[in-house]
């Protein structure tokens, strides 16, 4: 079998940038590819202020259309990937706006336009070959309707988050270069009077996946779907949820340069050295035999950091020590604030975004809190498990298919998790692993079977590149999918 040539597209993508777990995906999956045979290259913006690594070659220049205007692209080789060079669209402080809520800067449609149509572009002219390319949540969403247009290969549309949906009004639809007759109605991708960019992708590409089983299954649903669950329930057929995977020699507590000291499953000492580290470097009491509860999240809606924050009281009459390192929703963040101000020894707040010290965090916790409201799949907990951390999570998406609940019956399972998303829910679930604690025996115990667990790539880029094959060896469904009853009103970023 000829090895297929994939080419990913996306806005985020390490080490290039980073906002959230999708460019930790994006970044480690075309390796795990590679080692099945798959030729493999990301197509993903260069960011200057963001990273001055390395370029090797110029591959191509030309111009792209946005609106009526021409904008000058360079595509830029950088080791296996290529750079999207495009100064006006991507010379800018951060990806988004705000690096932490997603929110997109006033001319974003326009920067994601630069993107796809240079994608377009590679692909159609040969400067990146491609037999089928995939493309990474709704920044992307409109390079699945080009490459029909062009009767290009095939394409393949991931969910990593149906909350940030890229609607736009619907004024600016003529910069897309689209018949707005054939493209901007229900059966296309209108949304409610909007342009929807994560609806094109849906509606446009041939196969769509997310991120995690579950995910996939709750995304049909009205209260997980973010009003484009009929638009889902209509694709079902070409819809899969395949896991994320880590790369394990990043995310390895045994030799990780981020941290102070290292450890093993087996050999576990350096962990303890790690604990005390972190304290001191959060400004808070080294307490040994008292538990660290870490956090590492964007602080959104999303993540319910909101439920931690009405529950700290509890959790600090119970001895706990605090750890968050976040940014994002400053309502939620006071919380945090005020109680390190009142407990200044025992709560570390860490504001902003920063890759080392989030492995510190890992690394110094002992517990682990992620509240999700949803989670399309969720990296953290499996950073988490991999560092010894015991994650505390609640029961939805990717949080479900990578935590099992400990069973002290057998000595299985991996964590602790709450049924709902509320505080109530999620205080007995941290006071379950609060309890667990004080059996050191039976801690060490759930630690170790996380820290076991194989999170590699290896299954998942297999599901993905018999998906890729799939299609190559069929011809693409008909485009513009019959219309479906949009139902409620969506979120949106
Ligand atoms: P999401 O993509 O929804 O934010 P994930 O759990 O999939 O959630 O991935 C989050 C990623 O971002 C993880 O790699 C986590 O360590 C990292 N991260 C989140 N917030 C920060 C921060 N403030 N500093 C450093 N890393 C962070
Ligand atoms: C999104 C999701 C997260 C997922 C990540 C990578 O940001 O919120 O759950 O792990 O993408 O797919």
């Amino acid at each position: 079998m000829a090895s297929p040539r994939i080419v990913h597209v996306s806005m985020e993508c390490l080490p290039f940038s980073k906002v959230g777990g999708m460019a930790d995906v994006v970044g480690s999956l075309p390796a795990a590819l590679r080692e099945l045979g798959a030729s493999c290259r990301v197509m993903t913006p260069h960011y200057p202020q963001l990273h001055d690594g390395r370029i090797d070659a110029e591959i191509a220049a030309f111009d792209v259309w946005v609106g009526d205007s021409p904008h000058r692209v360079r595509l830029l080789e950088a080791g296996d990937d290529v750079l999207v060079d495009q100064p006006a669209a991507f010379d800018r402080p951060g990806v988004y706006d705000d690096p932490h809520s997603g929110e997109g800067f006033s001319d974003s449609l326009y920067r994601c336009l630069v993107l796809q149509q240079a994608a377009r572009i590679a692909v159609r002219d040969g400067h990146v070959p491609a037999d089928v390319v995939h493309c990474h949540d709704n920044h992307t969403g409109l390079l699945p309707v080009f490459l029909k247009d062009d009767g290009g290969p095939p394409s393949v549309f991931t969910i990593h988050n149906l909350a940030y949906q890229g609607r736009y009004g619907a004024d600016e639809f003529w910069i897309t270069g689209l018949s707005e007759d054939r493209f901007f109605g229900h059966s296309a991708f209108e949304f409610h009077g909007d342009l929807s960019l994560m609806k094109a992708g849906l509606s446009y590409a041939d196969k769509i996946t997310t991120v995690s089983p579950s995910y996939a299954e709750e995304i049909l649903s009205p209260d997980f779907g973010h009003g484009l669950e009929g638009v889902l329930q209509h694709r079902r057929d070409d819809l899969c949820g395949i896991l994320n995977g880590i790369d394990e020699d990043y995310w390895n507590p045994g030799r990780d340069p981020a941290l102070p000291a290292h450890y093993s499953v087996a050999e576990r000492e350096g962990k303890e050295a790690c604990k005390r580290a972190l304290c001191e470097e959060g400004g808070i009491e080294y307490r040994p035999g008292v538990p660290l509860i870490g956090m590492v999240s964007r602080v959104t809606h999303q993540k319910g950091l909101d439920l931690v924050g009405a529950i700290l009281p509890h959790l600090l009459r119970r001895e706990a020590s605090i750890v968050l390192l976040g940014s994002g929703d400053a309502e939620i963040l006071d919380l945090f604030r005020g109680a390190r101000g009142r407990w200044p020894e025992r709560v570390a707040l860490f504001e902003g975004y920063n890759e080392a010290l989030s492995h510190r965090v890992y690394a110094g916790s002992d517990i682990f809190m992620m509240p999700s409201r949803f989670e399309p799949c969720g990296l953290s907990q499996l950073y988490a498990m991999r560092y010894g951390a015991v994650p505390v999570v609640t029961s939805v998406g990717g949080l479900k298919d990578t935590v099992q609940a400990f069973e002290e019956e057998w000595k299985t399972g991996t964590g602790v998790r709450a049924h709902w998303a509320t505080s109530d829910s999620f205080q007995g679930a941290v006071d379950y692993a609060l309890d667990l604690y004080e059996k050191p025996k039976l801690f060490k115990r759930v630690q170790g079977n996380g820290m076991k667990l194989d999170f590699s790539w290896t299954r998942s880029a297999e599901q993905y590149l018999a998906l890729y094959r799939g299609l190559m060896g069929e011809s693409a469904p008909d485009p513009a999918p019959e219309a479906e009853p949009e139902t409620g009103p969506g979120a949106d970023a």
